[in-house]
């Protein structure tokens, strides 16, 4: 069913409650990385534009004790999104009371306010119904645009719209277009490459996607775990035990369901996990017992580049090795430029470590959508009803 979306709504001289993430990454006070702030602009200009009265807010990080709150005010990003803008944007440092009422009835329309970090409230995170109702008070109508917190059930999102209902926002719609494309209705063949280190973080979206993908290609460390279950040697690489049962299961389950799960066919070893260290590249066949596996190797990036033509969908969550070090980026790096290169093709990156990987290597331009979610788009992947876009009205 189509979600209601912010061009569904009356904007003019209406207090907007907007919902965004901008949980960015921060050190020393300084902003490092705005794309999430830049995400989020389209809608914003759009309900100014309108001469809507914005009302934003956001968490930023977990807050547990009355110290994290030194850390983690939204101040920065109220002056980042102020340079982005083009337009002041009045900091409200609180999260209720007479300071942020008075904040939300002096704006004109097409003026915006931001207010502080949603989890200085004890509430936010609980769901709090009387915190909800609260902030649901402060406005006339909600947009939820904040897809990377989609995955909680908190006040600022469900609750929120417990009382007010809430239309999509633009980020939001692409968010459930593409991501929540590939698990609802894929356009055939449906390619997904899944990275990372551990099976155990990515056990639900392997499960959910052989009921949907026409192939998987498995990299990164978490490739072990399934090359041991196939009965290779795998030396000192990453191992988890326990899971190779599991990756068993999960091979049996693809070939059962007649989806070709394809894993490397060689990869970068050493002795030691270190950039420093010496590395040659081996057959998956000929890892040598006193050294582990890295980062997979120029035949396996070739491999997969061969699996991915003709795809119409690819859909790409996990690095393939340790691309934070330089000399075992080379997989991630091939994998990024293959799928960018395709022609005919929704591409898509499923948030994360990948996101970031694909914008710092300038592929950004080159995918169809690459997500701003985390842990939402990790479950969305999964097949899970993400309470953030359960909560948006039906069209
Ligand atoms: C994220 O970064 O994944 C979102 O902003 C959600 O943050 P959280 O994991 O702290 O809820």
């Amino acid at each position: 069913m189509a979600k209601k979306n912010v061009r569904d709504l009356e904007l003019k001289g209406k207090k907007v409650l907007i919902r965004v993430d901008f949980n960015v990454p921060m050190k020393d006070g300084v902003i490092t990385n705005d794309n999430r702030i830049v995400a989020a602009l389209p809608t914003i200009k759009y309900i100014l534009e309108q001469g809507g009265r914005v009302v934003a807010f956001s968490h930023l990080g977990k807050v547990k004790t009355e110290e994290d709150k030194l850390t983690k005010s939204l101040k920065p990003v109220a002056e980042r999104l102020a340079e982005l803008l083009g337009q002041d944007v009045t900091f409200v440092a609180e999260t209720r009371g007479e300071a942020l009422e008075a904040a939300v009835n002096a704006l004109n329309d097409s003026e915006i306010m931001l207010f502080e970090n949603t989890r200085f409230e004890k509430g936010e995170t609980k769901n709090d119904p009387e915190l909800g109702k609260y902030w649901a008070s402060l406005g006339d109508v909600f947009v939820n645009d904040a897809f990377g917190t989609a995955h909680r059930a908190h006040a600022s999102n469900k609750g929120i719209a417990s009382h007010l209902g809430a239309a999509a926002g633009f980020l939001m719609q692409k968010e459930i277009d593409f991501i929540g494309g590939v698990v609802e209705a894929p356009e055939r063949p449906l390619v997904a490459i899944l990275g990372g280190a551990k099976v155990s973080d990515k056990i639900g979206v392997i499960n959910n996607l052989i009921e949907k993908a026409d192939k998987i290609l498995i990299g990164g460390g978490m490739m072990f775990t399934f090359m041991k279950a196939q009965g290779k040697e795998i030396g000192k690489s990453l191992l988890e035990e326990d899971k190779v049962e599991l990756a068993k299961e999960l091979m049996d389950k693809a070939a059962a369901k007649g989806v070709e799960l394809i894993l490397p066919v060689d990869a970068l070893v050493s002795k030691e996990f270190s950039n420093e260290a010496p590395f040659t590249t081996v057959s998956v066949d000929a890892i040598p017992a006193d050294e582990m596996g890295l980062d997979v190797g120029a035949e396996t990036v070739k491999l997969f580049a061969s699996k991915l033509e003709g795809a119409k969908t690819v859909v790409w969550n996990g690095p393939m090795g340790v691309f934070e070090m330089s000399n075992f980026a080379g997989g991630t790096i091939g994998v990024c430029e293959s799928i960018a290169n395709l022609e005919n093709a929704t591409t898509i990156i499923g948030g994360g470590d990948s996101a970031a990987a694909a914008i710092q290597l300038g592929f950004a331009e080159k995918f169809t959508h690459i997500s701003t979610g985390g842990g939402a788009s990790l479950e969305y992947l999964e097949g899970k009803v993400l309470p953030g876009i359960e909560s948006i009205d039906n069209k």
